[in-house]
This record gives C-alpha cells, sequence and structure tokens, in this order.
C-alpha cells in the first residue's frame, strides 16, 4: 500500500501546504494549519467507479445526461441550475442560525412527495426536529429521520435504505472511526466528505451537506470542502434582516452565482418569486449618497441600492470600508476618481454599503459607487428614478457591462426614468418610458448625473 502522506490544511480558508507553519500563506490567519491525510487518492483507488474503462465521447447519448429532481421549492432549485442532479454532492454553508437547518428540512418535506428522503440529524434530536417540522406546517409522515454521527453507521443505513436524497445537518458533526481527530476537524470532515462524495457517486444518492460557517475556534469551515463536492452554495444575510440570499458559490451543473431569494418568516423560509426591487431601501424623497444601481445576479436582474457616506477623516490613513463590495476595488476607484475627474478624497473616511445584505461581484457597480460617494461628498441626492451601471477602466473611461438591454428593461419596468449606461449599453431602439443617458467618460458620467440631480 502507497504511503500515506499527510498535508496540512488551514480551517478557515482551505489552503494546502506541505508543511506546518504559523500562518495560513492563503488567508493570513494565525494557527488555523491541521494535519490532514492527502485528499483522499488513495481512497478512490479503493473504489468500485476506477475500473471503468475510457468511453468515446461522441458514443455517450442523450440517456447519459444528468437526472434532475425538481424539488418544489422554486428558488433553491433556480440555484442548483433547474432542480437536483442525482448523485450530486451540494454543500449548503452559512453562519449558525440563518436557516440552514430550515431550508433542508423544508426541501427534504418536499423531497418526500417525490422520493424517498432521508435527514440525518447530529446538531438536533429528534423531537427537536419534528417541533420544527411542525411548526413549519410540513406533511412529514414520508420523510425519513436518523439521529447519526458516526459516518460508518450513517453509510450502512443509507446504503440499506438507498434514498434518493439523504440531508446531512451538519458535516462537522459528524465523525469517522477512521480517524483520531474530533468531530469537526480538518481531517475529519475531508475524509467523511470524501466517503459521503464516493458514496453519492456509487449509489446516485444526492446529498446536502449543511456546514457552518465558523469564525474562530477548533471547528473547520465549509472552505475547506469546496473542491471536493459539485455544488457550493452559501447564505447570506444582512444582520437584522429576514431576506436571505442562497448563492450558488461553485455549480457543475449550473451557473455560478446564480441566487435565490427567501424570507425568514414565522413558518419558515418563503420564496421571493420576483426579489428585482425588495433590496431598495424605501426612501420615499431622495437622500444624499445613495444610488439604485441595476445589478445582475446569475441570470436575472436585480435593482439594488447603493449607500455612501463620505466624512472628514480624523488623524491616520483615511478609512476605506465596503459591505457587500470589493474593499480593494474601492481603493481602485477612489484612485480613478481622483486622477481622471480631478476629486481627491485622501483626507475623508469612505464606507459604502449594499442594502439588504446581498454581495455585488460584478464590476456594473463602479460607477454607482463612484457616484453615490461623490454625492456624499456634496451632499447631493440623486433623484429616486435615476439608476445607473457601468464598469469603470483605469483610464478613466466607462466600459460596457453584458446584458445591458435586459438590465435597462428591468429598470423600467420597476418604474426608473432615466439610466447612466456605459455608452456600448445603449439600446438600439428605444425603451418605453426611459430615457438611456450614455457615458463614456467619468468625467462626463459626474457632471450629467449632477447636473441631472438637485
Ligand atoms: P436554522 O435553520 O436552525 O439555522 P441553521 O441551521 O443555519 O443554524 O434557523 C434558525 C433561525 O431561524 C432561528 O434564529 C429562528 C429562525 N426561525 C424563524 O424565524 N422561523 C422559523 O419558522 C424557524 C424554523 C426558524
Ligand atoms: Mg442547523
Amino acid at each position: 500500500m502507497a504511503k500515506q502522506r499527510s498535508v496540512f490544511v488551514c480551517r478557515d480558508c482551505g489552503a494546502q501546504v506541505p508543511r506546518w507553519q504559523g500562518q495560513c500563506p492563503g488567508c493570513d490567519a494565525w494557527n488555523t494549519l491541521e494535519q490532514s491525510a492527502t485528499a483522499a487518492s488513495a481512497p478512490a483507488r479503493r473504489g468500485g467507479y476506477a475500473g471503468e474503462a475510457p468511453r468515446l465521447l461522441g458514443e455517450i447519448g442523450q440517456d447519459d445526461q444528468e437526472d434532475r429532481i425538481l424539488i418544489g421549492v422554486h428558488e433553491l432549485d433556480r440555484v442548483l441550475g433547474g432542480g437536483l442532479v442525482a448523485g450530486s454532492v451540494v454543500l449548503l454553508g452559512g453562519d449558525p442560525g440563518i436557516g440552514k437547518s430550515t431550508l433542508l428540512l423544508q426541501a427534504a418535506a418536499r423531497l418526500a412527495e417525490q422520493v424517498q428522503a432521508l435527514y440525518v440529524t447530529g446538531e438536533e434530536s429528534l423531537r427537536q426536529v419534528a417541533l420544527r417540522a411542525r411548526r413549519l406546517g410540513l406533511d412529514g409522515r414520508s420523510l425519513k429521520v436518523l439521529s447519526e454521527t458516526c459516518l460508518e453507521t450513517l453509510l450502512e443505513r443509507a446504503d440499506s435504505l438507498r434514498p434518493g436524497v439523504m440531508i446531512v445537518d451538519s458535516i462537522q458533526t459528524v465523525y469517522s472511526e477512521a480517524i483520531d481527530s474530533a468531530p469537526g476537524a480538518v481531517g475529519q470532515l475531508r475524509e467523511c466528505t470524501a466517503r459521503l462524495v464516493r458514496f453519492a457517486k456509487q449509489t446516485g444518492v444526492s446529498v446536502f451537506l449543511v456546514g457552518h460557517v465558523t469564525k474562530e475556534g477548533v471547528i473547520a469551515g465549509p472552505r475547506v470542502l469546496e473542491h471536493m463536492v459539485d455544488t457550493v452554495l452559501y447564505f447570506e444575510s444582512d444582520p437584522g434582516s429576514r431576506l436571505r440570499i442562497v448563492r450558488a458559490v461553485k455549480n457543475r451543473f449550473g451557473a455560478a452565482n446564480e441566487i435565490g431569494v427567501f424570507a425568514m418568516t414565522e413558518d419558515g423560509l418563503r420564496e421571493v418569486r420576483n426579489p428585482s426591487a425588495i433590496f431598495l431601501s424605501g426612501h420615499t424623497g431622495p437622500v444624499s449618497g445613495s444610488v439604485v444601481m441595476v445589478a445582475r445576479e446569475g441570470s436575472r436582474p436585480l435593482l439594488l441600492e447603493v449607500q455612501a457616506l463620505v466624512d472628514s477623516s480624523f488623524g491616520g490613513s483615511p478609512k476605506r470600508v465596503a459591505v457587500g463590495l470589493d474593499q480593494g476595488r474601492l481603493a481602485l476607484l477612489l484612485a480613478v476618481l481622483h486622477r481622471h475627474a480631478g476629486i481627491a478624497m485622501q483626507d475623508q473616511d469612505v464606507f459604502v454599503s449594499v442594502v439588504g445584505g446581498v454581495r455585488v461581484v460584478e464590476t456594473a457597480s463602479d460607477l454607482p459607487v463612484l457616484v453615490a460617494a461623490l454625492a456624499s461628498l456634496r451632499d447631493r441626492a440623486v433623484p429616486r428614478d435615476v439608476a445607473a451601471f457601468g464598469e469603470v477602466g483605469l483610464a478613466g473611461e466607462i466600459r460596457p457591462v453584458p446584458f445591458g438591454e435586459e438590465r435597462l428593461r428591468e429598470a423600467a419596468k420597476q418604474g426608473f426614468r432615466r439610466v447612466f449606461v456605459p455608452t456600448a449599453n445603449a439600446p438600439r431602439q428605444a425603451i418605453k418610458g426611459l430615457e438611456v443617458v450614455p457615458v463614456a467618460r467619468l468625467q462626463d458620467a459626474i457632471e450629467a448625473m449632477f447636473e441631472a440631480g438637485t
């Protein structure tokens, strides 16, 4: 047998190094590296599917297309890329208490109406699960539940039951007898996940794994597992907000960055089917430092409000804080603003945030972010029926973003009257009720928007 090699894995970000060191090279955290066996390469060789002969790609026909089950929770089906693929492994990560168990219990009850579903809980007692199901008003008659944390027993049970779908809540409570370390340690997490993945691929059972995002401590976070599973979903939310966003950060069977929107209510997570305007803060009059951007999250447009607060900085280096946006990008944009529009904020603290806890990962937010910052600096308001989108280049040019026309239509549908867009995104045909203002350079954009303003 091959000699067992070991690596050191960061329990926060999942980075791997061959030797122990105090600081993780991936995320710069201290004392987060833990010893672990190399990623399940050895067991894969033992597994049954290693023996398959290579086939010609052209000979693999339609019948090899993935089988999907529609869960019936529409927003979840959407994030998964159109339902759950048989034999796939989905990791659902998020902060404790954000709604992972609630969502998966709701999904499990729906799934149990179509296929055999097994909900394995290591966190709550069966009574607690039953109580929750009752509170959620779920029909749990055909849903099987199991309270188990030992991986070997769990796999044995799952193998004899062969459900269509198995939910493991949470992966951090599961331990394998083959590994010495405590449940939740990096080694346990990786071994248990690798074996569950193998089980899913061999049997065609779809598996959901719940993973808590941990800020510190001895429990490793779900990032350690991202590369092992087919699909990675994360819950996002604003503290205090009822809105919950489930985002696919990786998906072998669908678009990454697709989002599903839910609201946490008394009776569980309710789907928000048409979320395009739900993240606007709902001011009725204009406020300074706030701009609506037309974003695109996954495959649909979304109107989001960017707020900025620019205030004199006292001592030290000025602060740059971005919530829901990339902090480095903010610094870059402020440099472009200085260099190409002559507006300096070196003596100002700049805070920007996206309302509603959405994380924006596209550059279409550049123009609205800069305009919001400038509006706050000058204490000017952009009218409520004005929106914007566009990437800002390092040379101060406004660059086009994908799906310009679709964004414009959505803005018009939501009652916006004027949209500032990159010149190359201007539509060929007029959009009813919408004035499109094409801008080529940052300077023009600023002039045009503030003329249109107060
Ligand atoms: P939960 O799904 O247990 O979170 P996780 O599994 O991610 O740790 O969600 C728990 C939170 O959701 C808890 O703060 C209470 C709230 N909640 C509701 O508001 N309504 C409900 O119907 C349920 C079941 C939970
Ligand atoms: Mg839970």
